[in-house]
């Protein structure tokens, strides 16, 4: 490409300049290859080859045409215009000669290229053309072409074409049928084409088409334009008219129904079911023409569409499929069908006439709303014919069962099998229907007897005891809310002390006490008792007097027991109430209104004491809290005279404290004892308490020496509520036992003080405890160096305790001094 380049260049320098240039237009030479424009001026001069010796001159051959020639000096040029579309490339030799004429080099090949300009237009190969289309083909399907030729470089836009309608005679609505492939020329049908053309309406069109070079694309390009004329023409690949088919047929198969015909010969058939079917009973042959195979049933299927398509050899559809149509024609082939399960009607022994009792619905699968699925009713037969034939109606076009006669009883016919022909045009069926007589509550019960005389109970009767069996009968159908009994008390019992239960068995009734009876309250109940059903009773039946029967009640007296209102009684007293003193009562009744003597029981410690004619119970003796804080006693009541029942219910008298009880020490302090002679003062811890019920925070005591000439020698001091500590105040002490007595106060309301004697010990010791020498008391045996804790037990017995209790009360101020004396060990209380 370069090479073309460069001598194009050369040729515009030799142009512009007239003289070659040493190298570039000019060289030695060697095999070129150069490009023309066609159609330029002649004498145009292409190179300059150089000479080397021994060469002298140049020489052409080939196909020059005359047109190429050399010079002597190697200057070759062209004579004449070149013409690309008389020849396009020319094939030149050039030898170099020596003076001789003798070739010294060559010849080498020098090739020219003859290019084109667009010095051709395209020509339509035929002034006109004629053409013909079927009716809706196929959009874009070519159906016929128009030529053009240009002698141009087809390779360069001189040479190509492009194809274009000018004009569609006729236009309706500005909308193009046709279109044409504008490189190729073919012409088919537009989307709008293939759907509108119709020969009926307009079967002839013209079309000018144009043809440009220069692919059309600029203004400068030639063109050259053609008629064409194209008739329309029928088409007649048309879906055929629906087709109907009558079922069960029995003539031989396949039959003919219908057929489709491709425009032109030589068409491949063939049918696409457009439903998914286990058989396709359809067939088509190479001529288009359809068949049905085999008899069809329309109460299998109805109706079936299908496709029939055309294809070419190649298996190439040539057009839109068909859809074929088949409706089946129904035959009156089926007979009518009986309901799956067998109908069963009920019907009331009262109903009626001409109610509906129920509907009968056969079936016939045949084509509805025809004559061959219409159905006919007909009663045939009825099993029993009791009491009489004729009992039902069935009203022929609907099957609706209807009473025709009032002659049913249950209890004589409880059902009746009837019997329905049921027929269409052609066929009959037998059905069978089942109605079930039920009985209405058109019965009242009746009592056996209307008065049961006089029951006389006591009024101890237990509860839950059946007094009385009453029976009535109700004749409808046994074991239904017809016949079942309910009795009600409708008088004589408004406190509903009694129930009457119905044995679903017999429909017997057991009158059964709910509550007591009293004679008290009534003694006779005239008792009326009602017997019904839990069934509304039929129009124009009623209850009358057979359904009502009468007792009398007669309720003895039995003499009970007193009452107590209530189980317990309880009461409250200070625990220092006086001797004497009313802490309660307690009253009873007697059902039968005699009077009551009331009296104790369990009164172990006798502090009570009741009125045997009141029930005021008073205290009998003093009363202590710290004893018993709740004393419990029973209360008898016995009725005076009758049979001298007796109830007996508690009396329970909780006592409140008073501070009634003195301070004492917590436990017997026997064992405190120091080593004698004192080697330092000595110490004990003492801790007291008190019965009474004490404060929450815990007791507070006071401590105090019991006479102020120990003062010398001991002294106490408090540690806490309940504790002190007794401590000697020098050694002094002589080998004895002091008894320290002390003062304890409780600081109560009112304070009560105990004084107690505190023994301690001063004693010889041995290994920390005290030693005795034998014989120095005297009534205590020792054993030479028996243990000493032996010798500590003998001393406690030798111990004199003395405890001064004084108890002061509150209802006699005055202090009650009791005294232990020495050797005796009193027992503390609790
Ligand atoms: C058009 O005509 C030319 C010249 O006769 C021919 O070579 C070419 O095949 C034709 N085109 C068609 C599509 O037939
Ligand atoms: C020629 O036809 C082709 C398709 O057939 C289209 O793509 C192209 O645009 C057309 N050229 C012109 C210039 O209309
Ligand atoms: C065809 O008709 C006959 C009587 O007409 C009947 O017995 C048979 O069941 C029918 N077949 C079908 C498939 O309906
Ligand atoms: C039932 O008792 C009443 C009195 O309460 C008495 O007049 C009547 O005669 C008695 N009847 C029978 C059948 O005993
Ligand atoms: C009550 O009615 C029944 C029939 O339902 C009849 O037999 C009976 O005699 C009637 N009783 C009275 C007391 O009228
Ligand atoms: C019995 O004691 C209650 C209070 O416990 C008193 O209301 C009632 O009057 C007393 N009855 C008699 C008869 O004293
Ligand atoms: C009082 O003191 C004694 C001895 O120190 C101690 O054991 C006791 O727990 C104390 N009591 C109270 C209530 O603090």
């Amino acid at each position: 490409m370069a090479h073309h380049l460069h001598c194009l260049c050369l040729l515009t320098l030799y142009w512009t300049t007239g003289h070659g240039l040493e190298g570039k237009f000019s060289g030695p030479l060697k095999p070129m290859t150069f490009s023309i424009f066609e159609g330029q001026a002649p004498s145009q001069i292409i190179f300059q080859f150089k000479a080397s010796p021994p060469a002298m001159t140049f020489k052409l051959t080939g196909e020059t045409d005359g047109i190429f020639e050399i010079q002597p000096d190697g200057l070759l040029y062209h004579n004449k215009a070149l013409d690309r579309e008389t020849r396009a490339v020319h094939k030149l030799q050039v030898s170099a000669l020596d003076a001789h004429g003798n070739t010294v080099e060559g010849p080498v090949p020098i090739t020219v290229e003859v290019k084109d300009i667009n010095d051709n237009r395209p020509t339509f190969l035929q002034p006109n053309y004629e053409g013909s289309v079927r009716q809706n083909s196929r959009p874009g399907k070519p159906f016929m072409y128009v030529n053009a030729t240009d002698l141009d470089d087809p390779n360069t836009p001189n040479g190509q074409l492009f194809y274009q309608i000018v004009m569609q005679l006729p236009k309706i609505n500005e909308v193009m049928f046709f279109q044409i492939n504008n490189k190729t020329g073919e012409i088919s049908l537009t989307p709008a084409g293939s759907k509108e053309l119709d020969p009926s309406k307009n079967a002839f069109y013209n079309l000018v088409v144009s043809v440009k070079d220069m692919g059309g694309q600029t203004e400068n390009s030639f063109s050259d334009s053609t008629s064409v004329d194209i008739t329309v023409k029928e088409n007649i690949w048309k879906k055929p008219q629906p087709v109907e088919i009558v079922e069960n047929s029995t003539d031989p198969h396949p039959i003919k129904i219908t057929q489709v015909r491709w425009n032109e010969p030589g068409a491949h058939y063939s049918l696409v079911p457009k439903e998914k079917l286990l058989i396709f009973p359809f067939s088509i042959d190479q001529e288009g023409d359809i068949y049905v195979t085999q008899p069809l049933d329309r109460e299998e299927k109805d109706s079936y569409v299908f496709y029939a398509v055309a294809k070419d050899e190649l298996g190439k559809p040539l057009a839109f499929p068909l859809d074929i149509h088949v409706k089946v024609k129904d035959i009156n082939d089926n007979p009518p069908t009986c309901p799956p399960t067998m109908p069963v009607f009920e019907v009331q022994e009262n109903e009626n006439l001409g109610n509906s009792i129920g509907t009968l619905a056969a079936h016939d699968m045949d084509e509805e709303n025809t004559v061959n699925s219409v159905l006919h009713y007909k009663i045939v037969d009825q099993t029993p014919m009791s009491p009489k034939d004729g009992l039902f109606l069935i009203q022929s076009y609907s099957g609706v069962f209807q009473l025709a006669m009032q002659s049913l009883k249950k209890q004589d016919v409880p059902q009746y099998l009837v019997t329905v022909e049921v027929s269409d045009k052609d066929f009959q069926t037998r059905c069978q229907v089942q109605i079930n007589v039920i009985d209405i509550n058109d019965q009242i019960p009746i009592f056996e007897k209307s008065d049961y005389g006089n029951l006389s109970l006591p009024e101890d009767t237990a509860v839950g005891s059946t007094i009385l069996t009453v029976q009535a009968t109700d004749a409808d159908e046994p074991f239904t809310g017809s016949s079942k009994i309910l009795y009600r008390i409708t008088q004589g019992d408004d406190e509903g002390r009694l129930g009457i239960d119905t044995d679903p068995q017999n429909n017997a009734g057991y009158v059964i006490i709910k509550k007591p009876l009293d004679f008290e309250t009534t003694a006779i109940h005239n008792i009326v008792i009602q017997a019904e059903n839990p069934e509304p009773l039929v129009q124009g039946v009623q209850y009358n007097a057979s359904s009502f029967a009468t007792f009398t009640l007669i309720v003895t007296d039995v003499n009970e027991a007193p009452q107590f209102p209530q189980h317990i009684f309880q009461a409250k007293a200070s625990e220092d109430v006086a001797v004497g003193t009313k802490v309660g009562n307690v009253t009873a009744k007697d059902p039968e209104g005699l009077d009551i003597s009331y009296s104790l029981r369990g009164n172990a410690r006798g502090w009570l004491r009741i009125d045997p004619a009141t029930g005021d119970i008073f205290s009998a003796a003093p009363l202590d809290r710290e004893t018993e804080s709740v004393y419990r006693v029973q209360v008898v009541a016995t009725e005076v005279g009758g049979s001298s029942l007796s109830t007996t219910a508690g009396f329970h008298l909780a006592l409140t404290d008073v501070n009634d009880n003195p301070p004492r020490l917590a436990k017997e302090y026997t064992g405190l004892f120091s080593c004698h002679p004192l080697s330092a003062p000595g110490s004990y811890v003492i801790e007291a308490t008190d019965d009474d019920r004490q404060p929450f925070r815990g007791p507070q005591f006071t401590f105090a020496l019991g006479s102020q000439s120990l003062q010398n020698d001991w002294e106490i001091s408090e540690i806490n509520g309940t504790h002190a500590r007794l401590s000697t105040k020098h050694t002094r002490f002589e080998e004895r036992v002091y008894n320290v007595p002390i003062r304890i106060n409780d600081g109560g309301q009112p304070p009560l003080e105990g004084t107690v004697s505190l023994p301690v010990t001063f004693c010889t010791c041995a290994e920390g405890s005290c030693y005795r020498p034998v014989g120095h008391l005297p009534g205590i045996p020792t054993v030479g160096s028996t243990v000493a804790i032996l010798l500590t037990t003998l001393l406690v017995i030798g111990i004199i305790l003395t405890v001064v209790f004084i108890r002061m009360k509150k209802n006699k101020g005055k202090l009650n001094v009791e005294s232990a004396q020495a050797s005796e060990v009193k027992p503390l209380r609790n």
